[in-house]
């Protein structure tokens, strides 16, 4: 299938708000990555979005609002544990699986009986949720199976022609989706590890079920499809001094290497955070360059450091 759209990039969060309402498709920043923002009430427009991806038709779309009040709006029986956890983590980085209105469109929810929403915290989306006033399903913008767009430039090398206009904000801060946690069953279950860890989570809700990545699967569709590779091979390591560099690979590190200089791209962070805001960009430079190969130093699965192991394995999965 070919693009045939005009891309524009904007500044306006007045021109966003109302392309938007118009049932076209924009991008915008969040403070975890870009998202591909569509409104929910207009089925052309989310079938617009899956093909602008080239998303498969089983994989749901998170809902995007400006308030948790806007959540009766989509499911009719909110359990108090999503509640709470709203009240805990919202705005912010944290989605939540609950029960779906039937006016929500099951191609939203591919298919399942549940919806899942989020308030994202980054200034720009919020005045542009509360200018349009409706719902905006935003997966992350990028096409399917590539590293999520943390910065605009991303966001047009994947669809440039495939959207109708990106949001020229600022690098996402996070830079790794949102945590996803599923409130529908008796224990509220994680489904995607973010920058809400599992220890904040368990703080408002003990019995938070924390399953590994295969046996969420089930619950979570996204996670059965491939994600977050970009071109060159992505390879996880323990310890960087088992790398001998060259200019086709690429470093990205916590620990400094002694030869740095003869990699073909290098980057040391200092902290977990830094790691994860560069990680997405960091696979799109790689690829920029020729690169071939990129060795990415594993960190302890504590903190943020579980949602940074979650995409380096999958990255690194069957390419
Ligand atoms: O940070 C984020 O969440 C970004 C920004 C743009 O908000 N969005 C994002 O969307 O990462 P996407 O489409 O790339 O990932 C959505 C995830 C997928 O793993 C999907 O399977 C899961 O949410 N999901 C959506 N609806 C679901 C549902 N009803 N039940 C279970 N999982 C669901
Ligand atoms: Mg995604």
């Amino acid at each position: 299938m070919t693009s045939a759209k005009k891309t524009v990039l904007i500044n306006d969060v007045t021109q966003a708000a109302e392309l938007l309402r118009g049932g076209k498709l924009v991008a915008f920043p969040t403070e975890t990555v870009y998202g591909l923002g569509g409104a929910i009430w207009y089925p052309e427009t989310i079938t617009d979005i899956f093909r602008a991806k080239g998303r498969p038709a089983d994989n749901p779309l998170i809902v995007h609002v400006a308030d948790a009040e806007a959540l009766d709006e989509l499911s009719p029986a909110v359990p108090p544990i999503a509640r709470d956890l709203v009240q805990a983590f919202w705005p912010g980085p944290l989605t939540i699986v609950v029960p779906k209105r039937e006016a929500v469109s099951s191609l939203i929810s591919a298919g399942l009986d549940s919806v899942a929403v989020r308030s994202p915290k980054s200034e720009l989306a919020r005045s542009i949720l509360k200018e349009c006033q409706i719902p905006i399903a935003a997966p992350s913008a990028n096409r399917s199976g590539k590293p999520s767009a943390t910065t605009w430039q991303a966001v047009l090398e994947d669809l440039d022609g495939w959207i109708d206009a990106v949001m020229k904000g600022p690098p996402c801060e996070i830079g790794l989706e949102s945590t996803v946690v599923d409130c529908t069953s008796k224990y509220p279950r994680l489904l995607r590890a973010g920058s809400v860890t599992p220890e904040q989570l368990a703080v408002v809700c003990p019995e938070i079920e924390i399953t590994g990545p295969l046996s969420a699967a089930a619950n979570s569709p996204g996670l059965r499809h491939r994600h977050y590779q970009p071109v060159a091979k992505v390879i996880p390591i323990q310890e960087v001094l088992s790398v001998s560099p060259c200019p086709t690979r690429a470093m990205l590190t916590l620990e400094s290497h002694p030869a740095a200089d003869l990699f073909g791209l290098y980057r040391r962070c200092h902290t977990p955070e830094d790691y994860a805001a560069v990680l997405f960009e960091f696979f799109r430079q790689a690829d920029r360059r020729g690169i071939t190969e990129i060795y990415c130093q594993l960190i302890p699965a504590s903190g943020i450091g579980r949602a940074i192991r979650d995409r380096l394995n999958r990255a690194a999965d069957s390419q």
